[in-house]
């Protein structure tokens, strides 16, 4: 499908910078590279999106629970996991320029997606490049080093004295908090084979090549759900979990024709499926969140690495076993881009003004209503019902300005309601609702907001 929208990466990363929604980390010492601080709007409209998520995962999933694990690890952890000898992506530099580029970003990007690098070797890949001669996208020649694996785990140290240092890491995913805590969620709430256990968190990769904003960064969230069944299950369980993955993004507001499966070409040695899907990014179609069908590698590595049986006792029948894993994993920043870019519209209004409104979902409003006086004298009653709403809603107070600019401003931030006090109000307790969406007006007694209110935010 071809790109309609409007919207483009820079005109997100504008109105998310001017509107206090992200802005680039670390601004007054000239930034950090691809860090990025999530302001008053974007700070909720984020932990919104944690919100919806876990409702959806853990709160309304029968037989699924959540944890909060440490992000430094027992570096055996790692070993077990696999990540100390292959968490690692192939990097080439630029003999001309000195910048650093992953060789199968640059075979993707020339070959324009015809060519699948994830089926080549190191030397497949180098010879490619030698031979299509492909260029540098920073100064545009071709002449590369060879490939090197570059781990992308970040390394730091553990010890009391300068001599009694230990190398650990930071995750560079959550699920290991998940795998390791098996037993004790099983134990603890005695879950019966399948379960489920979540978990939403930090995660760090020295990636080679961070950018296009939030989508790609060194530090990020992670929202996954690791699902324990038996052997034989697993197909079942893989393509339900697609299907929830795929109905929770459309029911957050995304429209289901910027979203795709896509099928992993080439697996790991483990795994009997994987597949992502992907979202119609203003960079174009790109992963927004995977589903893999993991075996029982994971348990049955940290059995092998910790000697702890990872084993399951079915109380029924008494057999034991290794449950195998279906993941589901997204990036609570990438989703907060693709949220961002889908709700993204400049609206041509009647009388040739544009307005740019968010249309979040209004789970995901950072705020859910606007107090507006119509004029200062009115700021004391405003005021009241602003202080009322607030005790259950997140909501905003602005006096400043016409009442236009005042409506653009909440458009612009997503807000999907602005209150308008007037000056029956004073005389009948009423209110105009302004819809932002549709921009029609309809008026409600100051009483009925609560629940007009709650019935409109249900996620
Ligand atoms: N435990 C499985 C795992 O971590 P992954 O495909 O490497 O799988 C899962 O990551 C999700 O995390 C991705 O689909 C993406 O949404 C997000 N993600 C991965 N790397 C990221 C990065 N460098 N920046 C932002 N989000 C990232």
């Amino acid at each position: 499908m071809e790109e309609k929208r409007n919207v483009t990466m820079e005109k997100i990363v504008n109105l998310c910078k001017s509107r206090g929604i992200i802005f680039p980390g670390s601004e007054i010492y000239g930034g950090m590279g691809n860090t990025w601080d999530y302001g008053p709007i974007g700070v909720e409209i984020k932990n919104n999106v944690k919100k919806a998520w876990w409702k959806r995962f853990v709160q309304e999933s029968e037989n699924s629970f959540g944890v909060d694990a440490a992000i430094l690890m027992n570096s055996r952890v790692w070993d077990a996991s696999g990540h100390t000898a292959s968490f690692s992506d192939p990097k080439m530099d630029c003999k001309e320029c000195k910048t650093r580029h992953r060789a199968d970003n640059l075979i993707e990007a020339h070959s324009k997606g015809t060519v699948n690098p994830d089926l080549m070797s190191n030397e497949e890949m180098e010879q490619y490049i030698k031979e299509h001669n492909v260029a540098c996208p920073k100064c545009g020649k071709s002449n590369f080093t060879p490939i090197r694996q570059f781990n992308m785990m970040f390394e730091t140290s553990r010890g009391v004295t300068d001599e009694n240092q230990n190398k650990i890491y930071l995750r560079p995913e959550t699920a290991q908090g998940e795998f390791v805590n098996f037993l004790n969620v099983q134990r603890t709430t005695r879950a019966k084979v399948p379960f489920g256990i979540a978990q939403i968190g930090k995660a760090f990769r020295n990636e080679i090549t961070p950018g296009n904003f939030i989508f790609r960064t060194i530090e990020f969230e992670q929202m996954e759900h690791q699902w324990f069944c038996k052997e034989g299950t697993d197909g079942e369980y893989y393509n339900f979990f697609k299907e929830k993955a795929w109905e929770f993004l459309v029911d957050l507001g995304i429209d289901k024709d910027h979203l795709r499966y896509k099928d992993h070409d080439k697996l790991a040695h483990y795994a009997r499926a994987a597949c992502d899907i992907q979202y119609l990014f203003p960079i174009g179609w790109s992963e927004l969140n995977g589903i893999h069908n993991r075996t029982n590698y994971d348990l049955s590595r940290h059995q092998e690495y910790s000697g702890k049986s990872m084993e399951y006792i079915d109380p029924v029948n008494n057999e034991r076993y290794v449950p195998y894993v279906v993941e589901y994993s997204i990036g609570a920043d990438r989703l907060m881009l693709a949220v961002l870019s889908e709700a993204y519209e400049e609206e041509k209004l009647e009388n040739g003004d544009t307005r740019v409104v968010m249309h979040f979902h209004p789970a995901i409003a950072a705020y859910k209503v606007a107090v507006l006086p119509l004029q200062k004298n009115l700021g004391e009653k405003a005021k009241e019902i602003y202080k009322k709403l607030s005790k259950d809603f997140m909501c905003t107070y602005d006096e400043a300005g016409s009442i236009g600019k005042r409506y653009r401003r909440q458009d612009e931030i997503g807000t999907p309601f602005c209150i308008t006090i007037d000056f029956d109000t004073l005389e009948n307790d009423t209110v105009t609702v302004r819809d932002r969406d549709t921009m029609s007006q309809i008026r409600l007694s100051v009483d009925e907001l609560p629940d007009f209110i709650s019935k409109a935010i249900k996620f």
